[in-house]
């Protein structure tokens, strides 16, 4: 009882203590909490048994919603980020591979409309005519119909022909169309630049899961040795390759515009890297109608979309084009690292005491071609790329032939 009594009385002389003891056990929960600890698989349950209720109910379809509601093929779920910007990422079992799922946004509106209470759907040939206005929306890309009939499909060769069927399967590509991640791995299955479409059930749908950038935190460490040295240069020419298939294999170049080493990832067993989070990832044509839509900007920095850059000119309007690529941010943000004014904070992957001179000033040339003050913002031009492409990929084949890894 007395101690009872005693507690503000000892709370109030140790209000400092009581105080750090709060705020580190804030700390602690925000940083379990941010470090994804906390994503508790629970919640990617509760994803999966709210799809498997919609499964139930007839309103979600799909290849993979037998293996995760009937037969239970689809197990082991790991939960992913949840604060991201999307709904919900979560990873599974599947047999011998491993699926990342992803949700499209939650407030779409249905295809469907009532007309005087009776529902109603689009006829086959508007509700085609409707995907390739969302492509041509999404990505400037006029598809061709073979390409359209597969996109208004969930599975590739197989026309549906019960209707009753045919609108809940409209309904549910209705929403995976969406998503510009869906439509970009649904469009691009031969490319092996995005991750590959591996099925969807209901507003879910599945990609192959691609692993970290290996010892992804090493790079940063002081493990500063010769070895570590040769894997970074072998991810600098997976990243250059993997530039050049987005500069060269599409009809127009895709631009990186949320770039991080962490939305880099390699396909399992194989030596190709690929990009995560398509989210970002735009056709040039698209990139530049975003800029231009800026309505006023004081400085060049109000012209960005991420890192896609752009400039303000004297009327206070963004520019029509964009002003780097995605070699440029590459440089800037990968290879050379975090930079404040001139100083290096946190070095980037080509950044270490076996760095060549010569690679060093090449980087920064790349990085920032005109020497510009704050962000810069100019291709570097074909001579840098060319000298830069094969400076790496020399110094790569020596330091790695020299040592077996
Ligand atoms: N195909 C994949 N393979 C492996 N991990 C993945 C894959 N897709 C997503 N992830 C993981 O889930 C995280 C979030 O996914 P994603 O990037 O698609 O969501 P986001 O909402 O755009 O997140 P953010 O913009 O914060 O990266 C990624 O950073 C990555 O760690
Ligand atoms: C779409 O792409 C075409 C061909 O590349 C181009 O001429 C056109 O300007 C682009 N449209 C938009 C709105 O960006």
């Amino acid at each position: 009882m007395i101690l009872v009594r005693r507690i503000p009385g000892i709370l109030y002389t140790h209000k400092f203590t009581l105080y750090s003891a709060v705020l580190i056990l804030f700390t602690c929960v925000y940083l379990l909490f941010k470090l994804n600890v906390f994503c508790v698989n629970l919640q990617a349950w509760s994803h999966v048994t709210k799809l498997c209720n919609l499964y139930e109910s007839g309103l979600a379809v799909g290849s993979l919603c037998a293996p995760l509601c009937v037969t239970k093929d689809i197990h082991s779920l790991t939960c992913h980020s949840f604060e991201a910007s999307k709904e919900a990422v979560f990873s599974a079992e599947w047999h011998d591979t491993r699926l990342v799922f992803k949700s499209v946004p939650r407030d779409i509106q249905a295809i469907h409309w009532f007309d005087n209470g009776i529902v109603k759907y689009p006829t086959e040939k508007e509700f085609l005519q409707t995907i390739r206005a969302i492509v041509k929306n999404k990505f400037n890309l006029t598809v061709a119909y073979d390409t359209a009939i597969r996109l208004s499909r969930l599975k590739p060769s197989y026309e549906e022909k019960n209707t009753f069927k045919r609108r809940r399967e409209m309904d549910n590509l209705w929403l995976l169309l969406q998503d510009n991640e869906y439509v970009l791995s649904a469009l691009f299955t031969d490319k092996d630049v995005f991750p590959q479409l591996l099925g969807t059930c209901g507003p879910y749908f599945a990609v192959e899961y691609l692993e970290p950038i290996p010892a992804m935190s090493s790079f940063l460490t002081l493990n500063d040795n010769i070895e570590n040295w040769g894997k970074r240069l072998k991810l600098a020419v997976q990243i250059l390759n993997l530039l050049d298939k987005l500069e060269t294999k599409f009809r127009e170049p895709f631009h990186l515009c949320d770039l991080k080493l962490e939305h880099f990832g390699l396909v399992k067993n194989q030596n190709t890297l690929k990009f995560i989070d398509l989210d970002g990832v735009l056709p040039k044509s698209v990139v530049n109608t975003i800029i231009k839509e800026v309505e006023y900007c004081k400085s060049d920095n109000d012209c960005d979309f991420i890192d896609c850059r752009s400039r303000c000119d004297t009327n206070s309007k963004c520019s029509n084009f964009v002003a780097n690529d995605n070699l440029q941010i590459v440089c800037e943000k990968i290879f050379l690292g975090w930079r404040m004014a001139n100083t290096i904070l946190v070095p980037g992957l080509l950044i270490s005491q076996h760095t060549p001179s010569e690679l060093a000033t090449l980087l920064r040339q790349c990085a920032n071609p005109e020497s510009e003050q704050g962000k810069p913002r100019t291709v570097p031009d074909s001579e840098i790329k060319t000298r830069l492409y094969s400076a790496i990929s020399q110094i790569e084949q020596t330091v790695n032939n020299n040592f077996v890894l």
